[in-house]
């Protein structure tokens, strides 16, 4: 399945970011409506995928000079296993080299190792709980 992915910042696209992240962790994995939300997702870019003209997915990209933070990726239940979520993931890494950033991080829910694997992250450190859920660090160096 190819997606077309954009990337802006969220007061363009926060339309379409928050139902599917509303979809994806409110409604799916239960994770409070009030820890969804926080003061990064103003200054953060925030990856799009369409296909048929539909969302299908969002992740975003906060970006501290040579360090980069991804996260809230999120793809449409239906679109699963179709390299969506990995287009959308080396769209946000493609941006963040572009801006300067030498290393990038991400809390991974543990079933979503390999999924960030595939594109070079090591997982670091113990396992920790985020909103009732278990994660673990993992880093990428560029
Ligand atoms: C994690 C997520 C974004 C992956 O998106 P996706 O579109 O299904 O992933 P892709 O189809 O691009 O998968 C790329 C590769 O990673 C693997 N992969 C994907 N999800 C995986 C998972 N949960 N566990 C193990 N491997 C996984 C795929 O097998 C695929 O490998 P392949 O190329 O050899 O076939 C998606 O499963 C999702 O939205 N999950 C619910 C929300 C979530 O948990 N987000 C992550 C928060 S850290």
């Amino acid at each position: 399945m190819s997606a077309t992915i954009t990337i802006s910042g969220w007061g363009e696209v926060k339309d379409l970011v928050k139902p599917i992240r509303v979809k994806v962790f409110v409604i799916e994995q239960n994770v409070p409506e009030e820890l969804e939300w926080d003061e990064y997702d103003e200054t953060a870019w925030h990856a799009v995928a369409k296909v048929n003209e539909q969302v299908v997915g969002t992740g975003r990209l906060i970006l501290d000079q040579s360090k980069a933070k991804i996260g809230r990726m999120a793809v449409d239940k239906n679109c699963r296993g179709k390299g969506v979520g990995s287009e959308i993931l080396k769209a946000l890494i493609n941006l963040g080299k572009e801006k300067g950033a030498q290393e990038f991080i991400l809390h991974a829910q543990t079933h979503a190792i390999a999924f960030y694997a595939k594109e070079g992250f090591e997982p670091y450190g113990p396992i920790f709980d985020e909103a009732g859920i278990p994660h673990v660090e993992m880093r990428l160096y560029i």
